[in-house]
């Protein structure tokens, strides 16, 4: 490995100005206005990889591209696919940036910008990583490919139906993903597990136009008081979720879980302290490292209804909603929650409002066989990567695409994070360490090297 670790050495300046290109383009899915940009990262990325001396295949969706790249073809050798995301989150609040979200700034060790962590960093090392084997010694112990995608913070729409559309195009022995983070900074991780999701809107119409409050209150049901009503039984005094059975499926969590999360150097007060509460509000009978990574949620994402300008404006709304995602473990499935939760909501709606239930997005939960030959391998390379043995960790986020890789490709994934935590992902600043970023590009390096030695079996 020493030729392929000493290109890494000497070419980290030029890793980071491409990274700071990349990461100049503000390539947002949620909104239609970058829609060009988004397009244009798509066409840099197929152009880096063609320059590092990938084959790459762009294929157009009704949404964005989707980029699928391969090594130079090793027959007999193992296959690995690797899936990433080129789409960034929206940057609002703007005002909160310290340096612009695509100005890609670096400072006190970290690059800002929207991506940095989540998730072009880290996919751009992985670029790295097979660029100093393709450069040093003209190939890869095994066959290595891209698949990266532009709509993953938008719920990947067109990404199952391609699936289900390429299974041989997509044939492998193992996918590795590195869109989890690390377990605290200088606590590097391999991840096991995520959470579901089944994310819904409830919008309550009352009257066809907002109406005088004075004129006709007291007569006409008001859409936004109802909606409190209904939302306010969701759960109970214990924080426990109502909706008749939404707990069914929920697996009790491991006593090794238990016994490994507890070993963990997780401070409670720290984590309170990221998240600017109050105080932490957790389910009875579980540590905060339970709840978030092996419980299930109920959260309001967000709520509209009447008016919330400025001042006083005497109506009654026609309308109000809430936006309320769960995250859902092992074996909740997306579908049959988003059913419990309609019939829940439309059992608790009066008559005198019009109810109207769109499911918005979802995605399955998942677990890692722990133990396979791959997870070795995955565990040797952050360790030499990253110079400490990882800790298993689950994560609370979603990645949707691993339970269809599971179900419809039969193919685990390795969840290698090289982020962190607290880099603000989906929020203002975020930034990945520049020390993390090269990291994992050793990672990267040492994972191909590891895995070229790895079958099924071994
Ligand atoms: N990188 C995250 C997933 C993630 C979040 C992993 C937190 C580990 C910890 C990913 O880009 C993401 O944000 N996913 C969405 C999925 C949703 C849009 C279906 C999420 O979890 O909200
Ligand atoms: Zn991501």
């Amino acid at each position: 490995m020493e030729d392929v670790l000493r290109y890494i050495e000497s070419h980290q300046e030029k890793f980071l100005a491409e990274l700071q290109e990349l990461l100049r383009i503000p390539s947002i899915s949620a909104d239609p206005a970058h829609r060009e940009d988004v397009l244009r990262c798509s066409r840099f990325l197929a152009d880096h990889l063609r320059g590092i001396g990938l084959s790459v295949e762009v294929f157009q969706t009704p949404g964005n591209p989707i980029l699928f790249a391969s090594t130079p073809m090793i027959p007999a050798a193992p296959t690995v696919l690797f899936y990433g995301h080129y789409d960034v989150q929206p940057v609002d609040p703007l005002d909160l940036w310290q340096s612009p979200p695509f100005a890609a700034d670096i400072r006190n060790g970290n690059i800002y910008a929207r991506g940095a962590s989540d998730d072009k960093g880290p996919v751009f090392a992985h670029m790295k990583g097979v660029e100093a084997f393709l450069r040093t010694r003209g190939t890869l112990p095994l066959n290595f490919r891209f698949f990266i995608e532009g709509e993953e913070e938008v719920g990947s729409a067109h990404l199952d139906p391609f699936i289900a559309a390429h299974r041989e195009l997509l044939r492998a022995d193992v996918v590795v993903i590195s869109d989890t983070t690390q377990f605290a900074p200088g606590v590097p991780a391999v991840t096991y597990g995520l959470r579901g999701l089944a994310y819904l809107e409830v919008s309550l119409q009352g009257p066809s136009h907002d109406l005088h409050s004075g004129s006709f209150g007291g007569t006409v049901p008001n859409p936004a008081g109802i909606l409190v009503d209904v939302l306010s039984r969701f759960k109970d005094e214990r924080g426990a979720i109502r909706i008749p059975g939404f707990y069914d499926k929920v697996l009790p969590i491991a006593s090794w879980e238990r016994e490994m999360y507890d070993s963990l150097p997780f401070h409670a007060e720290e984590y309170r302290a990221l998240t600017g509460v109050r105080k932490l509000r957790t389910e009875e009978g579980f540590t905060p490292l339970e709840c978030r990574w092996a419980r299930p949620t109920l959260d309001i994402n967000g709520l509209y209804g009447g008016y919330a300008g400025p001042g006083a404006k005497t109506i009654i709304p026609a309308r109000a909603g809430a936006k309320v995602s769960m995250r859902l473990v092992p074996d909740q499935d997306p579908e049959e929650i988003a059913a419990l939760f309609t019939r829940y909501v439309l059992s608790l709606c009066p008559q005198d409002v019009s109810v109207e239930i769109k499911n918005l997005h979802g995605g399955k939960p998942v677990l890692m066989d722990v133990n396979s030959p791959w997870m070795k391998a995955a565990r040797t390379a952050i360790s030499k990567g990253f110079g400490k043995a990882p800790v298993l960790t689950r994560e609370g986020g979603s990645i949707p695409v691993v339970a269809t890789f599971k179900e419809v490709l039969q193919l685990d994934s390795l969840m290698l994070g090289f982020g962190r935590p607290d880099d603000g992902a989906h929020s203002p600043n975020e930034k990945l360490c520049l020390d993390d970023f090269y990291r994992g590009i050793l990672t990267s390096a040492h994972l191909i090297d590891e895995l070229g030695r790895t079958t099924a079996e071994s």
